[in-house]
């Protein structure tokens, strides 16, 4: 027999954290159910996932907390892997980047890169907050202050490893032109060559000696390897990659598919794969980045409050209805929004009404009309071959969606079968055929049909949920395993008749809207409080930010949620600002730097040097007459060794882009903001 087609695929490593939210979550079931489909259709698959466990964050944490770092993330972890359990999540493996396997082999590859020239000894520079510890680049800093604490930073250097982005950076291009399902979906790619690549990569700082909670560089071990090498390359070192037990390795290599979230594509299609081509190894085939699952009120963080449990909702509804709702609900590239009206509205709807309903009516009739045997069908009419028709063509096409990663209209695909089903029961009415014996065996084969889309309905989901097919198959009667394969669903009438049904509990029951919504809220009010008394004692994870400006900063607070956490500002506050329009006098960039763009500004009668990091959005020559708008009285910095004298105020939002902030009319430079 041939060998089974492989399928590796990865959910990123998740930092440590004691309350992974639905967010977290999301990644993951989108994983498992993908690992799931294709074990369903006949792939042999390695679905990996784990954790990202060094770094400066944790070692305080764990220092605050008396314990070692090994002994914080140890527990930390064994909770992870309780919530993987609780969600169905059928890893094949969980990698740690504390494991033994790993820091090897991380070490392994960074003598390698090190031994043909691609990583050197250079200096990294730096804004350093001494009581935090934490280093920040530029851009994170708020106001020129620490983005943690508010307290002033240094600018300070240390020696460091850095590795050759740069010497991969054409190669890298040509190999994303000419491979468009590298990055999916396109858009991303796109974001990818304009934003990064094209206009040039800085070598990146690949190892610290501002603390010790990592890998130690071999050669040298004062400094420890930061971030990146050690966490991207769990891909491979947990396939035993570099090792004498390297089957797996040359089974699985290359991956399918990494599946991350939208803020670490980056990491993923620009560090990850120069690093594979200085190995020279193969490209993953894909690189999947989804968008991210926010409330009303923005993205889910613990310090906001504003988390939702997966775990309170997995207790409440069950996880099939947590996992269809997570699949469902958005599209699987974009944003969407969680909010606890859509979970029950979709649950009542989807699950209560269309599949719930389905079920029990289908079995309650079997029941009923014919002692709960299956009945032998009969000829069959143009609605039976209608069903049947859709019945066996909706595997192709879910087939085809999900090699797509399009989750929600797969799942809508299937709930179109649904939905023809509980409409055939209104079509052939059978408690009417009941009255009238002459048309036995016409209730008989409507009835049949009805079981026999249950059956299909049954391994259609699978993938998506994991408790609900079986629920199913037991009150159909169904043991015989070879009626729950992918390849049972090319044939329309496999469930022999005779077959015992059961009458079981309502699979999904329906929920009171205006009660489950009072309670969610309550319990998210009450955890909003207890994180709000929690105060400094804040988990890693919520203090972690994958990525800083140059991907060099893993682990940091954001900066959002600082400014929330703070609360609200006078107006007397306010007024200590003095912000102006100005008008950009003439523009260059700064040597070797392709985020900086030194700007002369006239603001009135005065002329002004600013220093800005907007090199990746903006060319000089668009900039020269615009009017900006300035902070004018920022307290001066050196930014690159130039003088900079105040900030020019642009908005970002949370797909990259930037615009500089500018007034809708003509009006003179130096005019006031208030
Ligand atoms: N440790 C890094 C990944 C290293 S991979 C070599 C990391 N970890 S994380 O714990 O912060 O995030 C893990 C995954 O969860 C990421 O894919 C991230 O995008 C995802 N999500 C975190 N919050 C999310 C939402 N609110 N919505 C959707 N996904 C979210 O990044």
């Amino acid at each position: 027999m041939a060998d089974k087609k492989t399928f590796y695929i990865t959910t990123p490593i998740y930092y440590p954290s004691d309350k992974l939210h639905i967010g977290h979550a999301y990644t993951t079931v989108a994983a498992d159910a993908m690992a799931r489909f294709k074990r369903l259709t006949g792939y042999d698959v390695m679905f990996l996932t784990g954790t990202d466990e060094h770094g400066q964050k944790i070692e305080r944490l764990a220092r605050e907390k008396g314990v070692t770092p090994k002994e914080y993330v140890d527990n930390i972890v064994a909770s992870i892997k309780d919530l993987w359990k609780l969600m169905d999540i059928s890893y094949d493996d969980f990698i740690r980047t504390t494991e033994e396997r790993h820091e090897k082999v991380v070490q392994k590859i960074f003598k390698k890169l090190y031994d043909q020239g691609d990583i050197y000894k250079g200096e990294y520079q730096g804004w350093y907050c001494t009581p935090c510890e934490s280093f920040w680049t530029e851009r994170q800093l708020v106001d020129g202050k620490c983005p943690d604490c508010g307290r002033k930073v240094e600018l300070v250097k240390e020696e460091a490893y850095f590795f050759k982005l740069s010497k991969y950076q054409q190669q890298l291009i040509e190999y994303i032109e000419a491979h468009d399902e590298f990055i999916q979906p396109p858009s991303r790619k796109n974001e990818m060559l304009n934003n990064f690549l094209r206009p040039g990569l800085e070598d990146l700082c690949v190892s610290r000696t501002s603390f010790k909670w990592g890998i130690p560089v071999p050669f040298d071990d004062k400094h420890v390897i930061y971030v990146w090498i050690d966490a991207l390359s769990n891909y491979l070192t947990a396939l035993g990659y570099m090792t004498e037990n390297d089957e797996r390795y040359k089974k699985y290599w290359p991956a399918d598919v990494h599946l991350v979230g939208k803020e670490i594509v980056r990491f993923h299609t620009i560090i990850w794969p120069i690093m594979l081509l200085a190995l020279g190894e193969p490209l993953p085939k894909q690189v999947f980045g989804h968008g991210w699952l926010v409330l009303e009120g923005g993205k889910m963080s613990k310090s906001k409050g504003n988390v939702v449990d997966p775990v309170v909702l997995v207790e409440r509804y069950g996880v099939d209805a947590i996992r269809y709702f997570l699949l469902r609900e958005v599209p699987f590239g974009a944003d969407g929004v969680f909010s606890n009206e859509a979970l029950i509205n979709r649950i009542n709807s989807d699950l209560v009404n269309d599949l719930g309903n389905l079920v029990s009516r289908t079995i309650a009739m079997i029941d009923r009309y014919f002692d709960g045997l299956v009945p032998q069908p009969g000829e069959f009419q143009d609605v039976d071959v209608d069903l049947r028709q859709l019945a066996l063509s909706t595997p192709s096409a879910v087939e085809q969606l999900m090699n797509r990663f399009e989750y929600s209209n797969a799942l809508a695909e299937i709930w179109k079968l649904i939905g023809r089903a509980n409409k055939y029961i209104d079509e052939t009415t059978p408690w009417i055929l009941a009255k009238d014996s002459d048309k036995r065996e016409r209730l008989g084969t409507v009835l049949y049909n009805l079981a026999e889309c249950l059956r299909m309905i049954s391994v259609l989901i699978s993938p998506f949920m994991t408790r609900t097919p079986h629920k199913i198959r037991e009150q159909l009667g169904i043991k015989d395993e070879s009626l729950t394969t992918w390849e049972s669903l090319s044939q329309f009438g496999k469930l022999p008749p005779g077959t015992r049904v059961q009458r079981g509990e309502v699979i999904f029951p329906r929920l009171d809207i205006e009660k489950e919504l009072k309670e969610l809220e309550e319990i998210q009010q009450r955890m909003k409080q207890a994180s709000q008394s929690e105060g400094a004692t804040r988990t890693a994870q919520d203090t972690v930010q994958a990525g800083g400006e140059d991907g060099q900063q893993g682990h940091r607070l954001n900066s959002d949620d600082k400014r929330q956490a703070d609360g609200q500002i006078s107006i007397d506050d306010f007024v200590k600002l003095d912000i102006r329009v100005a008008r950009v006098a003439s523009a260059e960039r700064v040597e070797k730097s392709n985020k900086l763009l030194k700007l002369i500004l006239e603001v009135g009668d005065e002329r002004r040097q600013v220093v800005s990091g907007i090199a990746k959005y903006y060319t000089p020559e668009e900039l020269v007459g615009k009017k900006v708008i300035l902070l004018a009285n920022l307290k001066p910095a050196k930014l690159m060794g130039i003088e900079s004298e105040g900030m020019i105020l642009a908005a970002t939002d949370e797909r990259g882009n930037l615009a500089l902030l500018t007034v809708d009319q003509d009006i003179a430079s130096g005019s006031k903001i208030s």
